[in-house]
């Protein structure tokens, strides 16, 4: 197969007016348009054209077999690309716009290549008053994954987005930094009862208090991989290897391990907590995240950590666990620190 290479750079279009008119013009012709959303860059393409979805697929080196989310100006679109049932209409009531993707059954109108052939399709309406601005000039259904090459991690600037894509789609509007840092969470409406494909910007305890049920997890990590399409185990790499420390005694063992490294001479980054900042040698690169009680901050600023101690060339990326793995953000913490984790080291062994 050959692929055919842009030469062109990537356009940076400002966030205003004539941006989004210009942003809005190439998806209608079937180009590619980074935007910013409240979770995540995404890469935008027309979602009822399937010469313009592919490529998406051609741009990132994004195997066809993990669909793609739809997104949608407002919750009254949802016919369009899919056949809602009550549970769908009663979270898009409370949680759209935001960073929840509900997988529905797929209209016919939606090609197979957004939903890498699935009978089903995932679709979101975002909060970012740029997605939003654009969805609406557009008038279209945006399919859109993250704006980065395939398995790295997801892009929170437009810098992040050129570092990966430049050269390789049209444009990309410049919304600055986006909020809430990690992914949509990915609700499945499709199967017996509602099922947690991957915890993201909405806490599946917030889903659970709306519908009223206990909310089944398909985790890639207790199922084994590939227990939802796309959902590999290893997801989010750095470039550098990164040894994730969980478990109770993980702070003391963080200081373990930075120790040792050290001592054979290695060069270390750590993604740190403000707590852990005192007991971390001066020789030890850090990207503080901020603090335990504050997963909201430390998701913001997760990818650019891990994307900055790529950037200093460190041989080692140590971390712990940033919040607490079981409740709310911290679950989405967790399951993107062991997506992103090399080798994972539990203190209470
Ligand atoms: O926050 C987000 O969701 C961002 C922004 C840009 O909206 N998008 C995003 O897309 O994270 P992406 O492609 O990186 O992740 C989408 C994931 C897929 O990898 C797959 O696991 C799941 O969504 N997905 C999409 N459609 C699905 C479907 N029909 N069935 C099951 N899973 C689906
Ligand atoms: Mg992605």
């Amino acid at each position: 197969m050959t692929r055919r290479r842009p030469e062109r750079k990537t356009r940076v279009l400002a966030a205003d007016a004539a941006g989004v008119e210009a942003a809005a013009a190439l998806l209608q012709a079937g180009r590619l348009v980074a935007f910013p959303t409240e979770t995540v860059y995404g890469l935008g393409a027309h979602a009822l054209d399937a010469a313009a979805v592919e490529r998406i697929f051609e741009a990132k080196g994004r195997p066809a077999d993990d669909p793609v989310i739809v997104h949608l100006a407002e919750a009254a679109e949802l016919d369009r690309v899919a056949k809602p049932s009550p549970t769908a209409w009663q979270l898009a009531d409370v949680f759209w716009p935001g960073p929840l993707s509900l997988v529905l059954p797929r209209r016919p109108e939606v090609p197979l290549q957004v939903t890498a052939g699935l009978e089903t399709v995932g679709v979101r309406v975002p909060s970012h008053a740029v997605a939003n601005a654009l969805l609406r000039a557009s008038g279209l259904p945006v399919a859109a994954p993250s704006a980065n090459l395939f398995g790295r991690p997801s892009p929170t600037t437009a810098q992040h987005v050129l570092d990966d894509l430049n050269g390789r789609i049209e444009a990309v509007l410049d919304g600055g930094p986006t909020t809430v840092g990690l992914e949509s969470t990915i609700v499945d409406l499709t199967s017996f009862s509602p099922r947690l494909l991957r915890p993201g910007g909405v806490s599946a305890e917030a889903i659970e208090a709306a519908l009223g049920i206990h909310l089944h997890t398909a985790s890639p990590f207790r199922d084994g991989p590939q227990a939802a399409p796309g959902m590999l185990p290893v997801h989010y790499s750095p470039r550098t290897p990164l040894t994730l420390i969980t478990g109770r005694a993980a702070r003391s063992r963080l200081a373990h391990e930075v120790a040792l490294e050290l001592d054979r001479g290695r060069r270390v980054g750590v993604i740190a907590l403000a707590e852990d900042l005192s007991m971390l040698p001066d020789a030890v690169v850090t990207a503080e995240v901020g603090t335990w009680e504050n997963a909201a901050g430390s998701a913001s600023r997760l990818f650019e950590a891990v994307r900055s101690l790529d950037r200093a060339s460190v041989d080692v990326i140590l971390a712990r666990d940033l919040a607490d793995p079981e409740t709310g953000l911290g679950r989405a913490l967790a399951d993107r620190l062991r997506r992103a984790a090399h080798r994972v080291l539990d203190s209470r062994d």
